[in-house]
């Protein structure tokens, strides 16, 4: 039998997922588990390329939304019996890996990285963490071996990154690391905010995966439309993740400019499908221990594969002596 091709992905702890980072990335995520030897973490070292000026806040909104994309991993059907879930500081032989990235890879390179141009263009001071950041994200996808990393569009650039550094690390010191390959998700690559602009958390512009129907009315209503078009494009947008083109198409026609009934039907689509995430998310809430203990679980699969990996590499390049 060939070996089966191993994936990973993994989602920032930043606030909690929205429906953008549910079809752009983890709705994939469920139904890639079936067909790989996949795992998927939480990138809490990635996180702290934001902190927070504020210790206890820090650290308590880390914790919380740590927790947060753990429940989500679960409540969206990711099954732990058959994929590995863990916290990426459970792997910190990630950083050591990074640490050597960083050796091999020059600062002109580094700084054609969007995350860091876009910081520069916003007049930002970026730490050296954020500048940093795509060769972390490549130690956690070369270091378990992965072929496949699933992303929204926006990170395909970094898993670019990993794949050149792969090959550069191979070209030095001799085959050590497999060449990963980003997989997009094709016609949901960018699900569109309230606002129109790319739906983000740091926009302020999204729509919870666990919002409230209030929550979810408030929303909808307040999605700007564009009043020089028959069709609100931005409520269509959103409402081409549930319903078929023909069925849509056939909707928004029958409606043309009564954006108010277009938005409520588009509101009962949201309800109906929030609520079973939002129902099972608050069950695992009850049960934390369970939840903690599946990363542990996991954290323990995905270290020992990682210390494995890094014999491999110290000894390649000259750091294991003894
Ligand atoms: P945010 O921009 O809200 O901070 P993240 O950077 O945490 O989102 O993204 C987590 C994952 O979700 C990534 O794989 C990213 O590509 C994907 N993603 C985020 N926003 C969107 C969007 N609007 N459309 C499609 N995918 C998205
Ligand atoms: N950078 C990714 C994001 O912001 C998260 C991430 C970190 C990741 N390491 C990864 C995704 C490795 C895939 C593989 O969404």
């Amino acid at each position: 039998m060939p070996e089966s091709k191993i994936l990973l992905s993994g989602v920032k702890p930043t606030g909690t997922p929205h429906i953008g980072n549910y079809f752009g990335a983890m709705k994939q995520f469920v139904e890639l588990q079936n067909k790989y030897e996949s795992s998927f973490f939480i990138a809490n070292y990635h996180a702290l390329t934001n902190i927070v000026a504020n210790n206890g806040e820090q650290r308590r909104g880390l914790e919380k939304n740590t927790f947060d994309i753990a429940v989500t991993y679960l409540a969206i059907g990711l099954d732990p019996r058959k994929t590995t879930l863990f916290l990426q500081s459970d792997v910190p032989q990630v950083t050591e890996l990074a640490w050597i990235f960083n050796c091999l890879t020059t600062v002109p390179y580094l700084m054609r990285a969007h995350a860091y141009k876009d910081a520069i263009t916003n007049g930002k001071e970026p730490n050296v963490g954020l500048f940093d950041y795509p060769l972390l994200m490549a130690a956690d996808i070369l270091i378990q071996d992965a072929d496949v990393v699933p992303v929204g569009q926006d990170q395909k650039q970094h898993v670019e990154i990993a794949r050149d550094t792969a090959e550069k690390f191979n070209r030095i010191f001799g085959e050590v690391f497999r060449l990963p390959k980003s997989l997009i998700l094709e016609n949901v690559a960018t699900v569109p905010g309230i606002d129109g602009r790319k739906m983000s958390k740091s926009y302020g512009n999204t729509i919870s995966l666990f919002a409230t129907d209030e929550e979810i009315e408030k929303s909808v209503m307040s999605i700007v439309t564009d009043s020089s078009n028959e069709r609100p494009e931005n409520v269509y947008a959103i409402h081409a993740l549930f319903k078929d083109k023909e069925f849509l198409d056939n909707l928004y026609e029958e409606n043309k400019g009564k954006y108010k009934i277009l938005k409520e039907v588009l509101i009962d689509d949201l309800k109906n499908f929030v609520r079973p995430m939002r129902d099972k998310k608050q069950d695992l809430e009850t049960d934390k221990k369970m939840v903690l203990n599946v990363l542990r679980q996991g954290g323990q699969v995905a270290r020992e594969r990682a210390e494995k990996k890094m014999k491999e590499v110290r000894e390649k390049i000259g750091l294991q002596i003894l």
